[in-house]
């Protein structure tokens, strides 16, 4: 078997469930993608119990050593949808987003807000950051339950009449801003007619109006942000914005009041003391049940190259 059980020592437990799961090689030279092909199965099993497994210790030096692991899974794969700028690095494998190390990427489920999301996401550390830059991730059950916990009333309007999510964007990139939270970059055209119509087909809002200023608002809602699969409740849909500094996001409840404060800072509480910031090792590889565990990465210090591939 060219897989055997390890442990890192951020790992924590939920139940009697270890989180993440971590894997390593069985001998020196094992071939991931090898060992992966014949394991499938067992693979598939673990990563629904654990939410997320680590392989470390593997000889995955590049992009395209990545890209073969991906496929030994056999998943099928999927393409991107977001405003964020991806490089392709090798198949089915592309860069983290653009976004500046020393900023926070607060806690999501990938592509939450589109109609077709990845159910597994992988990333693979290249190079990690010399400080911080940790992945974090979370089960989103266990924010269900905590909220549940901590905020009954709250969770219970929630239920009874759900969220509206308004995202703004402007037209064309901000100058000086480093990443691209443009509308014309989200749906790749400068059309209003045709934003519109991509809009409807790749996003799940309910409706897009484009502003006289040149922004457009994306509205979705009014929904309940907490989805169940197989038979697991997550927080699906982000009730942060997307990092620190990016505004434009606001939320209420279906009824158009505002969402008490309270609500949100335990949200942001539950998430802090149930996380995992994991510190990766270069060659790690991260595979996330994209279902049931967000992830947010924390600020760091360059140079850090994480790549990540996305399955249907
Ligand atoms: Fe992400």
């Amino acid at each position: 078997m060219g897989l055997v059980e390890g442990k890192v020592e951020e790992e924590r437990l939920f139940g009697d469930v270890v989180f993440p799961k971590t894997l390593l090689p069985s001998n020196t030279g094992e071939d991931l993608a090898i060992a992966v092909a014949k394991e499938r199965n067992r693979l598939s099993e673990a990563l629904k119990e654990h939410g997320a497994i680590l392989f470390r210790g593997f000889d995955v030096g590049s992009a395209e050593d990545f890209s073969r692991v991906v496929e030994a899974f056999g998943w099928e794969e999927m393409g991107y949808v977001g405003a964020t700028t991806r490089v392709k690095m090798a198949n089915r494998v592309f860069s983290a987003n653009e976004i500046p190390l020393d900023q926070s990427i607060n806690f999501h489920h990938e592509m939450a807000l589109t109609k077709e999301y990845p159910s597994k996401i992988f990333f693979y550390c290249f190079e990690p950051a010399p400080l911080g830059g940790e992945t974090s991730i979370v089960p989103s059950n266990v924010i269900v339950e905590k909220m549940e916990e901590q905020m009954l009333k709250f969770m219970e309007k929630v239920s009874d009449i759900g969220l509206i999510f308004r995202i703004t964007r402007p037209k064309e990139k901000i100058q000086g801003s480093a990443i691209d939270n443009s509308w014309k970059c989200l749906l790749k055209t400068n059309d209003v007619v045709e934003a519109e119509k991509r809009a409807r087909e790749k996003l799940s809002c309910a409706s897009v109006m484009f502003n006289d200023d040149g922004t457009a608002e994306f509205t979705y809602g009014p929904v309940n942000p907490v989805r169940k699969f197989g038979g697991k409740k997550a927080w699906f849909l982000p009730i942060l914005g997307y990092s620190e500094n990016k505004k434009g996001v606001d939320i209420s409840f279906g009824d158009g009041s505002d969402v008490p404060r309270e609500a949100i800072s335990a949200y942001k509480g539950i998430l802090e003391e149930n996380c995992v910031d994991l510190k990766w090792k270069k060659g790690d590889i991260l595979l996330v049940d994209n279902l049931s565990v967000q992830h947010s990465r924390r600020p760091g210090k360059p140079p850090r190259a994480i790549y990540v591939s996305i399955c249907k």
